[in-house]
């Protein structure tokens, strides 16, 4: 009886070969497996894609409500941007989508796990970590193995007539609910700007001449309503999209490091996850004391760090999880953002659980706060630093 594998498939150029490979160099019978993810691609064609390349069953997993739950909504929490630009979105997905192709493993009994996965990118690191955390069936990785590239990739497409689309052939995509990553093509020499015709999510001509506002309300350190209006977690998520899409906000270029050392250059649309971590982390430091603030800026570095390195699965990351969700208890309120021609700040909020004390903080008449005690304070405040450098002024 012939093998079995089971394959990680986005109907990409990547795992489209692997599974032609897995087919003609292992003799192997492909299982694939497609987590929608809320990318928004079509379903029915990657179904209808698999089995045109001969695979013996396809798999197609509706994950976009858990994925939200148990990977936006922590993002959020932890304030997640990594190297203080890029929200996650490939990084959050991939553990998801590894741990819905070892159930599918289970299942099928399968001899062998796969993935699509260059040996150059921070993916095999997820799918592999997440992969070994949950069994000991072999890793197939035919990209990775055979040291391929792009252009030979291609090719190899064309030989076994794999249907590439236009866009596959000029940038390398991947897209869920959280984020759109652009790679590739003029955009590999970082001085270029990136083409218009990169962006699918956000305007980038003819934008609104009027300001836009995004109330958003959060529960706990969960948004949970927009405008005014309570919607699921996966709705908001896309009208904060749209939203902030259409007045030009979301795109993200910047120079990212990689796990495995090399520097990229990344392109991203993420208007929502820009949106919904600013005013998250503004809202914090109306509800958090100035101590929670500096230590939980820590956390939420250590965190972004171990979900973007593949390590979601690390103990360590459950502590930190602990800690966050315990300082969110507080972090409910609202925060208004106003979003103008491609650029966005928050411009008020309010909570509850405020901290800030008007009567304390207003420069008016009747202020509760006695700037006479700060005197005192402020000599034991510096009471070293002042001593330190008298001292090396003797010297
Ligand atoms: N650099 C990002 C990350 O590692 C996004 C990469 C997404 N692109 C891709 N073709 N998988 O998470």
């Amino acid at each position: 009886m012939k093998q079995k594998a089971v394959l990680a498939f986005s109907g990409g150029l990547d795992t489209s070969v692997v599974i032609k490979y897995l087919q003609e160099k292992h003799r192997m019978d492909v299982i694939t497996v497609t987590v929608d993810v809320g990318e928004g691609s079509d379903q029915k064609k990657i179904a209808a894609k698999a089995k045109n390349l001969g695979v013996l069953r396809h798999y197609n997993i509706d994950a976009k409500k858990e994925f939200v739950d148990d990977f936006i909504h922590p993002s959020i929490k932890a304030n997640a941007l990594y190297q203080r630009k890029y929200c996650l979105a490939t990084s959050l997905a991939r553990p998801l989508i590894a741990q819905k192709v070892l159930e599918v493993a289970k299942k099928e009994k399968v001899d062998a796990l796969a993935h699509g996965c260059t040996g150059k990118g921070n993916d095999q690191v997820r799918f592999d970590v997440t992969f070994g955390s949950g069994s000991n069936l072999p890793i197939i990785a035919p990209i990775r193995d055979l040291n391929l590239d792009r252009t030979t990739e291609l090719e190899f497409a064309n030989k076994h007539g794999i249907p590439i689309d236009s866009v596959s052939k000029k940038f390398s995509i991947d897209q869920n609910l959280w984020g759109r990553a652009i790679e590739g093509g003029d955009m590999e020499d970082p001085y270029n700007e990136p083409p218009d015709d990169a962006f699918i999510w956000v305007k980038t001509k003819n934008l609104p001449d009027k300001a836009r506002y995004l109330e958003i309300e959060f529960d706990q350190g969960i948004p949970v309503a927009v405008d005014k209006k309570r919607m699921s977690p996966i709705k908001l998520i896309e009208y904060c999209n749209r939203v902030a899409g259409s007045c030009g906000v979301g795109i993200v270029d910047h120079i990212e490091d990689r796990v495995v050392g090399i520097k990229s250059r990344e392109v991203y649309e993420t208007p929502a996850a820009l949106c919904l971590i600013e005013a998250h982390s503004d809202l914090e430091k109306m509800v958090h004391t100035k101590h929670q603030n500096k230590f939980k800026s820590m956390v939420d570095q250590e965190w972004t760090w171990l979900a973007y390195s593949g390590l979601w699965q690390d103990p360590l990351k459950r502590d930190l999880d602990k800690f966050i969700d315990q300082s969110q208890k507080v972090v409910t309120g609202t925060v208004k953002l106003k979003l103008y021609k491609g650029s966005f700040r928050v411009v008020g909020r309010k909570s509850k659980y405020s901290l800030y004390s008007h009567n304390i903080a207003t420069y008016g008449k009747g202020s509760a706060f006695d700037q006479r005690k700060a005197t005192g304070f402020v000599e034991l405040w510096g009471l070293q630093t002042t001593e330190a450098n008298k001292l090396s002024n003797k010297r």
